[in-house]
């Protein structure tokens, strides 16, 4: 009998304090229609002083958790995509362990950027197809607003904060058909963040802040998902009608509109939520699953194509029969 990674909860937190473009207008020079134009976000959530990637997780998990029904002491393993850690170490995944008080378990994080959240999808998939996990918990929780320079315009219009979960088991019920990652760092002056702790880089910066050259990003990106989307199909031998759900990591709309016209499919079957979210790095391509299952759009049974890119560069997708 096949062994699938089979979904059984997914889960969703967004800090409360909404940062609108009119907001951000009053901070740089911008305004809120060419936000809204060249990227399709009109607000943002930005986390609480008090609020760190391991808080937003734990709540997003355990509305997983609740969700599949489970005993947090069934989880065998946690994987944590961030880029916006807690603590240098312990891990994010590791802190979460201990807010979810889960004794027998191992759990550590993924830094792929903002296609974390797929990274982590394709680990947690391997281990459960291999036996050596049964119950797996991805979580993506990013407090981008800390590491945005908020006298940049070109960065600070898009980040916004939040966590996303998804909880796999080991079943003979279809889950995950395949992911497919990938990553190049011949792009690292394109997009990164410097570590203001490094005294020794050869990317010194005063604070680490994102740094981006968003319109190079952006072409790379288009092209990127372009291509990984059609992989994907091959590698599966899909038809693009055989796919019913878009979830894709929410930097751009435009970036989206291209992936999804690339695919042969109409908005009406992309997971969008970057209008009130902004790009949440690791945590988009889970807050938009979540939204999607529980909102009822994405029913048992239909087929799922994610998909993320991100710095590094990263990329990666994770098609799922829901
Ligand atoms: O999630 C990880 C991966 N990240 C991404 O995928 C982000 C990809 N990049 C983007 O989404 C877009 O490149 C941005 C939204 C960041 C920028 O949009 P763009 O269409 O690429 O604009 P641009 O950088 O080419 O700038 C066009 C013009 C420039 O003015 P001039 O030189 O034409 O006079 C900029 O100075 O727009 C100006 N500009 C702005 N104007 C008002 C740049 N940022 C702003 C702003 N408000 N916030």
């Amino acid at each position: 009998m096949t062994r699938w990674t089979h979904v059984i909860g997914t889960g969703g937190y967004l800090p409360e304090t909404i940062r609108t473009n009119h907001d951000i207008s009053a901070m740089v020079d911008t305004s809120d229609s060419w936000i809204y134009e060249r990227t399709g976000i009109k607000s943002r959530r930005i986390a609480s002083a008090e609020e760190t990637a391991s808080s937003m997780a734990e709540i997003a998990a355990r509305q997983a958790i609740e969700m599949a029904g489970i005993d947090a002491q069934d989880i065998d393993m946690i994987i944590v995509a961030t880029g916006t850690p807690d603590l240098v170490y312990p891990s994010t995944a590791c802190l979460l362990q201990q807010r979810l008080k889960i004794e027998h378990c191992v759990g550590f994080d993924v830094q792929a950027a903002c296609s974390g959240s797929i990274f982590g999808l394709s680990i947690a998939d391997q281990y459960i197809k291999t036996g050596f996990a049964k119950t797996v918990l991805v979580v993506g929780s990013e407090i981008c607003s800390r590491i945005v320079d908020w006298t940049d315009r070109g960065t600070c219009i898009l980040f916004g904060d939040g966590a996303g979960a998804v909880l796999l088991t080991a079943s003979d019920q279809p889950g995950i058909l395949a992911t497919h990652i990938q990553s190049d760092g011949g792009y690292d002056d394109l997009l990164y963040c410097p570590n203001p702790q490094a005294a020794a880089t050869d990317k010194p910066s005063e604070a680490g802040y994102i740094k981006m050259r968003g319109n190079e990003v952006f072409k790379v990106a288009v092209n990127t998902l372009g291509r990984i989307v059609d992989e994907t199909l091959e590698a599966n031998g899909l038809e693009q009608s055989d796919i019913d759900w878009l979830v894709p990591h929410q930097a751009n709309t435009r970036i989206i509109a291209a992936t999804a016209k690339k695919l042969g499919m109409s908005m009406e079957q992309v997971i969008l939520t970057l209008e009130n979210q902004g790009n949440t790095s690791s945590a988009s391509v889970l807050l938009a699953f979540n939204e999607g299952v529980r909102d009822g759009r994405i029913q048992r049974g239909q087929t799922v194509l994610m998909e993320a890119f991100g710095a590094g560069f990263t990329w990666g997708s994770a098609l799922i029969r829901y």
